[in-house]
């Protein structure tokens, strides 16, 4: 037992090493005690190598593992999912008693050290289907053991997803059931698209959250934020909205205050590869909150400039087409609550 404890998380491309950037930052900014650990796969470039390792204690090479499930994974429309097996190889860090894993698209918004007084394998409710636990956080112990059963595991019964996070629920299956010490509550693994489907609730609760997660396939490094006008430019293709701008917004100041400076530096400083984010970095002004989640309406939100009927804009709700950024921004949204409740 050599009584180290680690947050560890998993970049197999710059982006997700990006998002392990602000990660990281955000788990040092809140003064966490505990090592911080990052698996990379060898597409990673050595810019964002380096930068890693100004940020992390520990940046260790992994074997990408891929489940290779297009048909589940399209259930889930994700098909970039399978590589999140090599989640799995977490349990080979045995120099460690216990960990805290992450996904590389969550961030800290306070010291949640605490975590690791919890046991193996705790995790907080999936925000799509309660009753199996969301692998974006998960308390557990390494071990060479847990580790072969959960790859033999893999191969005689894949994924239900396609992903990690199937395997993991069949594998802990008593998570549900057995013991409400290992449900970790959904404050610490706050995905910001449940945000908008139980509005009422975030409005509650929303502003103890410690950890947000940037679930779905919209990442915030896919995107280009304008903090002046409060829009996104340059959507990317098969643009869903649903990130909380104001989560976003943390996001990226702290992406511009910490993680930029390194990025500059691993790259020798001037012409950072043309076409990246940096290029065109978001205008963040410095008395910005950064993550403090407010139930307070983002003062930010913008309307939809294209005006559009009620009958015209349910039916895009109901269709799932939400114009989260716009009309039916959280602060719309919110004023239509209140004025319902009042
Ligand atoms: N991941 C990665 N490369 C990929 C896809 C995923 O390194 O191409 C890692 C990364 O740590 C990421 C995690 O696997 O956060 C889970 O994937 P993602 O967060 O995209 O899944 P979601 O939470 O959106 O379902
Ligand atoms: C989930 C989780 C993510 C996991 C993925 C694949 O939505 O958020 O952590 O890697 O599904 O199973
Ligand atoms: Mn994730």
């Amino acid at each position: 037992m050599s009584g180290e404890e680690a947050f560890v998380t998993l970049a197999t491309t710059d982006g997700y090493a990006k998002g392990a950037m602000v990660l990281g930052c955000s788990l040092r900014e809140h003064g966490t005690t505990r090592k911080l650990v990052v698996l990379v796969g060898p597409h990673v470039t050595e810019t964002c190598g380096q930068a890693l390792r100004s940020i992390f204690d520990e940046v260790s090479p992994v074997d990408v593992l891929d489940s290779g499930d297009s048909a589940r994974l399209a259930l889930m429309q994700r098909p970039d999912l399978g590589v999140t097996f090599t989640k799995l190889h977490c349990w080979t860090l045995t120099r460690y008693d216990k960990c805290v894993f992450m996904d590389a698209d969550t961030m800290a918004l306070s010291n949640i050290d605490e975590l690791f007084e919890r046991e193996e394998l705790s995790a907080a409710p999936d925000p799509g289907w309660p009753d199996c636990f969301n692998s974006g956080v998960f308390v557990y112990r390494p071990s060479v053991e847990t580790h072969e059963k959960l790859l033999t595991f893999c191969t005689e019964n894949g994924s239900f997803d396609g992903g990690d996070q199937g395997v993991l629920n069949s594998f802990f299956n008593t998570w549900a059931t057995a013991d409400i010490s290992k449900h970790l509550p959904f404050l610490y693994n706050l995905s910001s698209i449940a945000i908008y489907s139980y509005l009422p609730a975030f409005k509650h609760y929303g502003r103890d959250a410690k950890v947000v997660h940037f679930l779905g396939k919209n990442k915030p490094w896919s995107y280009n934020y304008d903090t002046q006008s409060g829009k996104m430019v340059d959507l990317p293709e098969g643009h869903q909205p649903g990130l909380h701008p104001d989560y976003l917004r943390g996001w990226w100041r702290l992406y511009a205050k910490s993680v930029m400076p390194l990025l500059r530096r691993a790259n020798g400083d001037e012409d950072f590869p043309s076409g990246s984010v940096e290029e065109r970095s978001p205008d963040i002004p410095e008395d910005e909150t950064t993550s403090s989640p407010s139930a307070d309406p983002p003062s930010h939100a913008s309307p939809n400039p294209r005006p559009m009927s009620s009958e015209e804009r349910k039916q895009r709700w109901e269709a799932g087409q939400m114009d989260y950024l716009g009309d039916d921004s959280f602060a719309n949204i919110e004023r239509k609550l209140d004025s319902f409740l009042k």
